[in-house]
């Protein structure tokens, strides 16, 4: 039998299926070491990462016979591209079943911040609700409100046919034109700058690359409308926490919601200190039906790795490597 490793527990039903037709190393379960449980079982095929374990140079290298990395996630920037594609090692990721979810989840903080849900519900449970009153925790309305969709990739689209359903218009910033989405919907596509001045509510869904380190910094913050609200389901290093920190302290801006954090799960203790801030932990894709299809994504990707087919959900790098070697 192959041997695979898993770094962390998942879906028992997709752990169960890994048991039938590997040897099956479950990291976690030998300590808290990873390159170290890693260097151990260097002779794994197959590695099933998390979003939170680094899988660097040094660590591909040390796994002689690794032939694929399914990570479990669709981000994998905690994955050295480079050096996979360099050894020959697919890496794959989990697309589209978790679309909805994370849209889901980012429709909910744009609700969350507008309507200062979380505020309301500290104001009961204190004990504080002393009756229904004109002014109290009043927010910012949705329908007609501009959402400046960071991103227009799978989720940024399914998050701006969300607010759509409130009434918000959406434009876009995008690498790539959306002609049919701009057809169809009347999205609009901007240039970043006309993004961050125009937009109520600005959505971050951008894949992490160093080229977009803190995309959102304190620069691109003061250009947002003052009363605009802010919200990241991707990646934290794509905005500065610190610069966001500041920015809302000076209510420069409405609010912000954040799924995410530069240095997870570290979180700036200014924005945990702030009543305009929204911040939950990394749940963008946590349901359970999407979970347990991101766990079988990635048992199906092992095991098309491993019987010499090509894995269905292989990242883009991965594909166009393919794409240059078939012309
Ligand atoms: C992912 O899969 O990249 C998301 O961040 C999960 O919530």
């Amino acid at each position: 039998m192959k041997k695979i490793i898993l770094t962390h527990r998942y879906h028992d039903e997709a752990i169960e299926r890994l048991h039938r037709e590997f040897q099956l190393v479950i990291a976690a379960d030998e300590g808290p070491d990873l390159p170290a449980v890693m260097r151990r079982h260097a002779d794994a095929e197959g590695l099933i990462s998390f979003l939170s374990d680094p899988v660097d140079a040094a660590a591909i290298r040390a796994m002689k016979k690794l032939k694929i990395i399914a990570n479990f996630a669709v981000g994998y920037n905690n994955i050295d591209v480079e050096c996979a594609l360099e050894k020959n090692i697919l890496v794959t990721h989990t697309p589209d079943v978790l679309t909805g979810a994370t849209a889901d989840l980012a429709m909910a903080l744009i609700l969350s911040v507008s309507r200062r849900l979380v505020e309301g519900d500290a104001l009961v449970r204190a004990g504080r609700f002393t009756g229904w009153q004109a002014g109290l925790l009043l927010g910012k309305e949705l329908n007609g409100a501009i959402l400046g969709i960071v991103g227009m990739g799978r989720i940024g689209l399914a998050t701006a046919l969300r607010a759509r359903a409130c009434g918000m218009k959406a434009l876009y910033y995008s690498r790539s034109a959306k002609p049919a989405l701009e057809r169809k919907y009347g999205f609009a596509r901007v240039t970043f700058l006309e993004l961050l001045r125009s937009a109520d509510v600005v959505s971050l869904h951008l894949p992490y690359s160093p080229g977009v380190h803190h995309l959102f910094n304190r620069d691109a913050f003061a250009l947002m409308k003052k009363d605009a609200i802010f919200i990241n389901t991707a990646r934290g290093p794509l905005m500065d926490e610190e610069a966001l920190a500041a920015a809302l302290e000076k209510n420069e801006l409405f609010g912000a919601g954040l799924d995410v954090y530069e240095d997870e799960p570290a979180v700036n203790e200014k924005l945990k200190g702030l009543k305009n801030a929204v911040l939950l932990p990394h749940l963008g894709s946590a349901t359970g039906k999407t979970r347990r299809a991101m766990a079988m994504m990635t048992v199906l990707s092992v095991r098309q790795a491993l019987a010499g087919k090509r894995p269905r959900h292989l990242i883009p790098e991965w594909k166009e490597k393919l794409r240059d070697k078939s012309k």
